[in-house]
């Protein structure tokens, strides 16, 4: 959601920037430009959709020698998705330009104020405003770092923002309260961006700013400071393992095809070094120093509150730990939250930027509880506020529908309840390695099968793509696979799709069914299989028509069965999933969907 990038160095800046704003795409956008300084002025360059166009005027103008530029992916907000209201925004006597990621809460109060001193607005946006703003401060403030300062106190809200001077055309300030903005450091060259893969080609060397801290940096140097008082920030400068390999397609269509086929290895990677040589232990020292709790509340947006819901079943089961799951934009409003001695929360986030849960990891610490984190991104928000956190290392993940990382997150939280499953002795060091057998020998069925689920998702796509609706029937554990199921359909494809409990149709639901309303139903050879086949046969009656996902030998008379390898209980799980997610992958690339980029969505919400 918005991509910020500023750069200083020694390159050719604008086109740095652009490439940069490239390798945030997977945020979401649906405008973008560039600023610069050229002979004492302020240029800046916008088009409304995709980076192409903006290149594409680019091409037209005078090629820029500026070596220090920033530019922004917009993601709207206030405002339609216009050149008008893309950003960088120009202060009303165009010595800065701002770009921003983020929300200005009051913004419409120091915009009238703002009126009231003759200003002018040319757009719909709290930016323009934070600009203006800056302006006015300088004018009591002769030095920019200043006034910067005082008018990022003035404003409420949550934002990472850059900005640039034109009587400093070497120069990028940059600041963060509550949204992604990471400086990267090089030799010669420094760089400020909302995501680590914008400047990973030239660059490892990172600093993660926290919130309310503002940097102002050159070619040559970086210091952070305290907005609240701009006193100097001491910072560590970090370096990431991954590598430029790792934010690339490698040959796949998409980034969604390669995550989706990085499973097996995600899974291997989740289970490093987690587990005992004796293989009948798990070792997750992250809570070693924690108690086990009594209950846990999971909180999560998306796919990973699906994750989360799924994990539920095995921390019941397995761990005896009560859980209930809840929606971050829900729980973080909640008017009374009620703890029960021992309780827990527990957050779970891919980018650990997501604003709704970072809102609801705040209220419960508020609130006095212990809360955990289970993050992808090394060194996000909510990684940093938990008392403790979990990383997930599933490595970048870039296509904005969730895919690899639930699985990553589904394997943390077998752990999880098989750690704290031992730590209460409710699990025999048998019984586990047992699930550690099972875990193990994920990776390579899965390597065994992605090829050929490849193949059943492309001909039950090409069959299914005209249907204008889906159901996704799931039981027990894999109800929350169906939720997921008819998730990515909606998000990649943009066939409505409704995730139901099997045994939940017939309160209602079914009245939908028709011979145009096909069902996806999974019919797993489990102890529910008699179950959900009464259910199947219900929509059958409506004439519905059913896709099965299954088990070899599983008695089922339906349109057509999908039948995947068997893997006992709840871990059936890791091979459901991905046939759901390639399902809906070559549904919507069959329909010529932008898959990893599908419209109105971002990776990283980061407005609440
Ligand atoms: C967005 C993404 C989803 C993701 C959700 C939660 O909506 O498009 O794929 O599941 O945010 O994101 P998080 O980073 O908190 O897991």
């Amino acid at each position: 959601m918005c991509g910020i990038v500023g750069y200083s160095g020694h390159r050719p800046a604008v086109a740095l920037v652009v490439e940069a704003l490239h390798r945030l795409e997977y945020r979401g956008y649906d405008s973008a430009g560039v600023a610069c300084v050229q002979q004492g002025s302020l240029c800046v360059s916008k088009a409304q959709g995709k980076l192409t166009q903006l290149e594409q005027l680019l091409s037209q103008e005078a090629p820029s020698t500026a070596t220090t530029a920033m530019g922004h992916t917009r993601w709207a907000t206030h405002g339609a998705p216009a050149v008008r209201n893309a950003h960088p925004h120009l202060s009303n006597d165009k010595s800065l330009a701002l770009v921003h990621n983020g929300i200005i809460e009051n913004y419409l109060e120091i915009k009238n104020e703002l009126l009231a001193k003759g200003y002018s607005f040319y757009s719909d946006t709290d930016t323009e405003v934070l600009v203006n703003l800056i302006q006015e401060c300088h004018k009591q403030e002769p030095d920019i770092e200043k006034a910067f300062a005082m008018a990022l106190n003035k404003a409420h809200g949550a934002y990472a923002v850059c900005l640039m001077d034109k009587d400093q055309p070497d120069v990028f300030y940059a600041a963060r309260m509550s949204a992604p903005l990471i400086l990267g450091v090089g030799t010669g060259e420094n760089f400020v961006a909302s995501d680590i893969p914008a400047f990973l080609p030239y660059t490892r060397k990172v600093v993660f700013l926290e919130d309310g801290e503002m940097v102002r940096a050159t070619s040559s140097s970086y210091e952070v400071r305290k907005i609240a008082d701009l006193s100097h920030v001491d910072v560590s400068v970090q370096t990431i393992e991954w590598d430029v390999q790792a934010a690339q397609k490698s040959g796949y269509r998409h980034f969604m095809l390669k995550e989706i086929f990085e499973q097996p290895k995600v899974i291997q990677d989740a289970m490093s070094g987690r587990i005992s040589a004796s293989k009948d232990e798990i070792l997750l020292p992250e809570l070693d120093a924690l108690p086990v709790p009594g209950r846990l509340t999971i909180v999560a947006c998306g796919t990973s509150s699906h994750a989360g819901l799924w994990g539920r079943h095995l921390l019941e089961s397995v761990a005896g730990i009560g859980v209930q799951v809840e929606i971050a934009s829900e729980y973080r409003y909640k008017e009374t939250l009620i703890f029960q001695p021992g309780e827990m929360v527990l957050v779970i986030s891919q980018s650990g930027e997501t604003a709704d849960t970072l809102a609801a990891l705040r209220r419960a610490r508020e609130c006095g509880a212990t809360v955990l984190g289970l993050c992808n991104v090394v060194g996000s928000s909510i990684a940093r506020e938990a008392h403790s956190v979990l990383y997930t290392q599933a490595g970048p993940e870039i296509s904005v529908a969730s895919t690899k990382a639930m699985c990553s997150q589904m394997l943390l939280l077998t752990l999880m309840a098989l750690y704290w499953g031992q730590r209460k002795g409710i699990l025999s060091s048998e019984k586990c390695a047992e699930y550690v057998q099972s875990l193990l020998s994920l990776p390579e069925i899965l390597e065994n099968s992605l090829h050929d689920m490849h193949d059943t998702a492309k001909r039950l796509a090409r069959k299914y793509a005209q249907a204008k609706n889906f159901f996704y029937l799931g039981r027990g554990h894999c109800f929350s696979l169906a939720l997921e199921g008819a998730l990515k359909l909606k998000e990649l494809s943009y066939i409505h799709a409704e995730g139901y409990a099997s045994g939940e149709m017939k309160h209602g639901p079914i009245a939908l069914i028709d011979s145009s309303f096909p069902t996806f139903a999974i019919c797993l050879n489990d102890a529910l299989l008699p179950k959900v086949k009464s259910n199947v046969v219900e929509v059958q009656a409506r004439q519905g028509h059913v896709i099965a996902l299954t088990n070899k030998g599983v008695d089922l008379a339906v349109d057509d069965a999908w039948i995947i390898p068997e893997v006992p209980g709840v871990l059936a799980a890791y091979v459901v999933l991905p046939a759901l997610q390639l399902f809906s992958y070559e549904v919507a690339d069959y329909l010529g969907k932008d898959v990893d980029q599908p419209r109105n969505l971002a990776k990283s919400v980061t407005v609440e």
